[in-house]
């Protein structure tokens, strides 16, 4: 563990072992901050002194670009991790003090290749993948957060399987809004499955309060989900900020510049 690291306030501690709390980003929506969430969370988390990793479950491959890192360099990634043929202490970079488990398009061969009937055998539990992978590395953390993509396909399944925790980011727009209830439906659907994952809530992102529509929006947001008390909306809400856009592009998380994901991490800190 490292030196810096603290225990999370609601670790799993078996036989004295700290296992990581495992956070999916995740919306069927495009484009809400889910990379954002996780790139923002990650350098939040690592700022407060918690021992952090970031898998990448996206074939966009933009977690390694949010962290300055060319994705198209890459010589193996979380693909060749879940596909066996290397570990994932083989695919680790660290920068910006968070440890990355990257990918890039390969990860688009994950679905033919592990569901093709040929590999059946090689292949018994495809949609488990990544919570065997997981396993090589859980003890080393207290926040593991996975970046997911806008779809409900095997990646994504295999993250939320994998997941003790769902983050939601939503735009306070009609159809983003729409997209909440896709996602808690693929939700409700793997904990029939037998998974124990838990909603930590929903993060309004990119709000411009200013506008009437963001904040009608928002108010109608909360007003919905009051009556779900197992659904929570945070109290934190991101704003739409250039600056957020181009840490992004530029590959300079700083949370210094992003105060809102720090407030968002320490309301997530007193939950999880
Ligand atoms: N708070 C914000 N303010 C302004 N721009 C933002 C903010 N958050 C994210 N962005 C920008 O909006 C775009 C979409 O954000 P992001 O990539 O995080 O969404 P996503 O949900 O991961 O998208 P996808 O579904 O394609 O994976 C990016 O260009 C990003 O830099
Ligand atoms: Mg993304």
């Amino acid at each position: 563990m490292a030196k810096h690291s603290k225990v999370a306030n609601n670790a799993n501690i078996t036989n004295n072992v700290k296992t990581a709390r495992i956070i999916s980003v995740a919306s069927q929506k495009g484009g809400v901050g889910k990379t954002a969430t996780v790139t923002n969370m990650a350098v939040g988390l690592v700022s407060l002194g918690y021992k952090t990793a970031v898998i990448d479950m996206d074939a966009q491959g933009h977690i390694a670009l949010s962290f300055g890192i060319e994705k198209s360099n890459l010589k193996k990634t979380i693909y060749d991790v879940l596909i066996g043929e290397v570990k994932m202490r083989d695919i680790k970079q660290t920068a910006f003090g968070v440890d990355l488990y990257l990918s890039n398009n390969s990860l688009s061969d994950l679905s033919p290749k592990v569901m093709a009937q040929l590999n059946s055998k090689q292949f018994p539990t495809p949609k488990y993948l990544l919570r065997n992978a997981i396993g090589q590395i859980r003890t080393r953390y207290d926040y593991i957060l996975i970046d997911t993509s806008p779809s409900n396909d095997i990646p994504t399944m295999n993250s939320l399987l994998a997941s003790t925790d769902i983050i939601i980011p939503v735009l306070p727009e009609g159809l983003s809004i729409d997209g909440i209830f896709d996602t808690l439906i693929l939700i409700k659907n793997i904990q029939e499955q037998g998974a124990k994952v838990n909603v930590l809530g929903i993060l309004p992102t990119m709000v411009q309060d200013h506008t009437n529509l963001h904040h009608v929006m928002l108010q109608d947001l909360r007003k919905r989900f009051a009556e779900t008390p197992d659904i929570k909306v945070f109290d934190t809400v991101i704003k739409r900020a250039i600056r957020h856009g181009l840490a992004q592009t530029h590959g300079e998380p700083d949370i210094k510049k992003a105060p809102e994901y720090l407030s968002f991490v320490k309301e997530v800190l007193a939950i999880a």
